[in-house]
This record gives structure tokens, C-alpha cells and sequence, in this order.
């Protein structure tokens, strides 16, 4: 096991780590912002638990790592309101912190859980175990076995027979542990092997497959244990962050966290294979995920005032939960619509100032465009917005006039944008000025029905 500081060197630069140890207050903290090189070139960023699971759009470890330690100390209340795969977690159970995350994806706060849970060497017998059984079972076959029901969708054409019935035997195998933990990890490694499939389109050895990502995880996590205290809490919560039901107000003293992008990809698509095969219920998810685009395909810029309306409920909520001088970071991306840029970044930092924040700072970052999710075009530069709760927020995330009133005033100024800056995203160049003169009118249209749209019905 590394030291901490040799553990820091690999994962941070040398001018990282020294400023970090001269920061004395909150002031000093901000001022490191500035030094800080935030495209983290040449750092390992797959390190530990990290590397369990792929997770569209997840972030460097490095960005929660470096708001931790500048603006917390150890036992602090770290909180990621859209947790994905936990980085933000693992980085703070790492610095002694404790933390919250919450994600709506139930796949998602599983992998959370199961890269934070340290588990004693004794108990990974029963993964020999299990590996050993589902070997002679994918052998000789007798188990009548309950295939999930997949889509009609092209993926669902790369798994034939043979994958099809080799997935089942491992997955009711993982069904008969007792072990809640080993059943938990097993069913990460079943997912990531779902996704090595779906994602090189090759099922040819999946028993093979299964047996590396269990391997890997349970070293990993012999590894991991050495660097975590017990003492340090994760609580993981499959919630919507519109509403943190089981966050207790004033109780946090940072959030860091990446919210889903505007217009740019659909967790519950990506992740429906997992989801079906682990046998988890995403229903709540696909209706309530942010930043969807399976609707409004005729006026897309109303995707926009609902997104909007979502992230000011969020921010609401995370004002809430937050103590008064504490900071919260939110990292996001621009996006496009119809041609349009979306500079999400913009939106948040004029909203948070209706609601008891203040804007420290705007970092920006280059992304790894080669990504691919981000190669679709629609997602260009990352930004990192720094606020400081300053009061309570007077509004509460049913205030639905006051949601209203806020989106419809960021949309009236995106709309004197595109007027004087049409076609703006990197694609709008190509476009005719009639096309793009079509827009202005979609986004009047969005701002007639901003009431509708920002509704939020609680589940
Ligand atoms: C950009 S990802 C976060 C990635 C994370 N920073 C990481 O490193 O893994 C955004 C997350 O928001 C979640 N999400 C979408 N809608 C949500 C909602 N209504 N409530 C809570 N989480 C939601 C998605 O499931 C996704 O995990």
C-alpha cells in the first residue's frame, strides 16, 4: 500500500499538491482554483474502485478530489445530488470524508454501493465458490432457466441463444447468494460484462468475461479496504434531486456533482440491458430522468425550459441541505439544439443568484472530445460552476409560479441570443438563415408553454 502522499503524487500534479497544503481558509481555497490545471493531462484517473463499472459522461476523480481537500476536512459532509457511478464517493470515503449520493438510476447507486464497500478477504470464498457452480452449470445445463424479455430494439439482435442462456445461469446463480454484499458486487460484475458485450458486440466467452471483471473487483476492493476508515459513512440513496427526501437540511458541507446535459443522452437507454437482466424496475427513472430527449421531438427548445425547470428545482434542494458559507461546484457541458448552442453554464449561474447563492467562480476545462459520448456533436466544452451558499433559499422546489417565472426569463434571453446570433453551435454554420429563423419561433413557442412544462409531478 502507498503512502498518502505517494498516492497523491500519482493521481495529482506537483503544483496540485503543494498549493493544496498551503490552503488555509475558504478565501485562500478560491484563489487555488486558479492554479489548479484542470485537464488533469497525463493522471491516472482509473485508479481503485474507480475502474468497476463504465458510466457515460462520469467525471475525473480529480475534480471532487481537488473541492474536497481545498474546501473540507476530515468528518465533513460531502453530498453528490446526481452520484452516477459514485466518483465523487470513492474520492471522499478516500479522504476520510463522509458522504451522501443520490441518483434516480438504481443502477447507478448499485455500482456506488458496491465501490465503497470495503469487504473482508474471509468472505470472497463464497465467490469461489459461485464461480465454480456456475462453471459446471454453463457445462451441463438443467436448470430451467427464466430468460427477462428484451426489447425490439437492434442491440438485443447481438445476443444469441447460447449468450443469452449463459448470462441466465450466471445471473440465477447470483440470485441464490445470501451474502447481500457479494451478491451486490456480483451483480456489478454481471453488468460490466453486459457492457463489454453490448459494447464490442462479442459474446464469445462471457463465463471468461465475468470471471476477469469479479477478479478485478474483488482485488480491488482487498486493495481499497487498505486506504478507508471504517469509520467514514456513505449513505447511497436512489432518489430524484428534485426532491432530497432523505437529505436533512443545513446538514452538508459541499457538494460537488455533474448533472445530466440538456438534449444529449438517455441513462435508462443506455443502461436498459443492465437494468433488465439485473431485474431492476427503472419505470420511476425513465420518467423522471433529467436532461431526456425522448419527447417534444417537434419543438426541442422545450426541452430546454423543462431542463431548466428541473435544475432550478435541484439547486433549490441543494441549497437546502447545504450549510450557510459552504461551497457547491456543479460541472457542465455545453449543449446544442436545432443548431443552437446551449450554454447550460450561463443558465445555472443566473439562477443560483435567485436562490441564496452567490458565483464564486467559472472554470473551464477541456473535455476528451475522442469520448464517445461526448462524439456526437452536441456536446462541445465542460464548465465548472463555483458558488457559495450565502442565505435560505425564500422558495421552496414545489414553488411552481417561482420555477415558471425564472425559466421563462432565461428563455426570453436565449431567445435575444439566437436572434442576434443565429445558429451558433458548431454544426449551425452549415444551415440556411430561413431554417434558423425557424427557431426563434420554436423557442416563443417553448416560452408560451413554460407553465406546462416545468411541472413536476413527486413521486
Ligand atoms: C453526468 S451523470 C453523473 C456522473 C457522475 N459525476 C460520475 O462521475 O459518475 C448525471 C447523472 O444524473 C442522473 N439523473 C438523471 N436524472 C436524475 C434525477 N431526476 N434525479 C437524480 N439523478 C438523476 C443520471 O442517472 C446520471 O447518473
Amino acid at each position: 500500500m502507498m503512502s498518502e502522499l505517494e498516492f497523491e503524487k500519482s493521481i495529482l500534479g506537483q503544483t496540485e499538491i503543494k498549493r493544496f497544503a498551503q490552503v488555509t481558509n475558504t478565501k485562500s481555497a478560491f484563489d487555488v482554483l486558479d492554479e489548479v490545471s484542470w485537464d488533469f493531462k497525463d493522471t491516472k484517473t482509473q485508479y481503485l474502485t474507480h475502474r468497476f463499472h463504465s458510466y457515460p459522461a462520469r467525471f475525473i476523480p480529480q475534480i471532487p478530489r481537488t473541492f474536497i481537500k481545498l474546501f473540507t476536512k476530515k468528518g465533513d459532509v460531502v453530498l453528490d445530488p446526481f452520484a452516477g457511478c459514485g466518483t465523487t464517493l470513492v474520492e471522499s470515503q478516500l479522504l476520510n470524508r463522509h458522504s451522501i449520493g443520490n441518483d434516480l438510476n438504481p443502477l447507478a447507486t448499485l455500482i456506488s454501493k458496491v465501490k465503497t464497500t470495503p469487504i473482508s478477504t474471509k468472505r470472497l470464498e463464497i465467490i469461489t465458490v459461485l464461480l465454480e457452480k456456475i462453471e459446471k452449470e454453463i457445462k451441463s445445463n438443467n436448470r430451467k432457466l427464466k430468460f427477462p424479455k428484451l426489447p425490439n430494439r437492434n442491440i438485443s439482435n447481438i445476443f444469441n441463444d447460447r449468450m443469452l442462456e449463459e448470462i441466465q445461469i450466471i445471473k440465477e446463480n447470483i440470485d441464490e447468494l445470501d451474502d447481500k454484499e457479494i451478491f451486490n458486487l456480483s451483480l456489478v460484475a454481471l453488468s460490466s460484462t453486459i457492457r463489454a458485450i453490448i459494447e464490442s458486440e462479442n459474446g464469445d466467452n462471457i463465463l471468461q468475461i465475468f470471471k476477469n471483471k469479479i477478479n478485478m473487483i474483488t482485488e480491488t476492493l482487498k486493495e481499497y479496504s487498505k486506504y478507508v476508515d471504517n469509520q467514514t459513512k456513505v449513505s447511497i440513496i436512489t432518489a430524484d434531486s428534485r426532491r432530497l427526501k432523505n437529505v436533512e437540511s443545513n446538514s452538508v458541507d459541499l457538494i460537488v456533482t455533474s448533472p445530466p446535459y440538456v438534449n444529449a443522452l438517455d441513462y435508462y437507454r443506455v443502461h436498459m440491458y443492465n437494468m433488465l437482466w439485473l431485474g431492476m424496475n427503472y419505470s420511476a427513472f425513465k420518467q423522471n430522468e433529467i436532461g431526456g430527449h425522448s419527447h417534444h421531438l417537434f419543438n426541442r427548445f422545450r426541452l430546454l425550459s423543462e431542463y431548466l425547470g428541473d435544475m432550478l428545482r435541484s439547486m433549490i434542494e441543494m441549497n437546502r441541505v447545504m450549510k450557510k458559507g459552504k461551497v457547491c461546484a456543479i460541472v457542465v457541458g455545453n449543449s446544442s439544439i436545432d443548431y443552437e448552442l446551449i450554454e447550460s453554464y450561463k443558465h445555472f449561474m443566473n439562477m443560483a443568484k435567485f436562490i441564496g447563492f452567490e458565483v464564486k467562480k467559472t472554470i473551464f476545462r477541456n473535455i476528451d472530445k475522442s469520448s464517445k459520448y461526448f462524439s456526437n456533436g452536441k456536446i462541445d466544452d465542460e464548465f465548472i460552476v463555483v458558488l457559495q451558499k450565502m442565505k435560505d433559499c425564500e422558495h421552496s422546489y414545489k414553488d411552481d409560479e417561482f420555477i415558471a417565472k425564472v425559466v421563462r426569463k432565461e428563455l426570453e434571453s436565449f431567445r435575444e441570443r439566437v436572434k442576434n446570433n443565429p445558429g451558433s453551435s458548431t454544426r449551425g454554420k452549415h444551415v440556411t438563415a430561413e431554417r434558423l429563423k425557424k427557431n426563434v419561433d420554436k423557442i416563443d413557442e417553448a416560452i408560451k408553454n413554460v407553465e406546462k412544462d416545468i411541472k413536476f409531478v413527486e413521486v
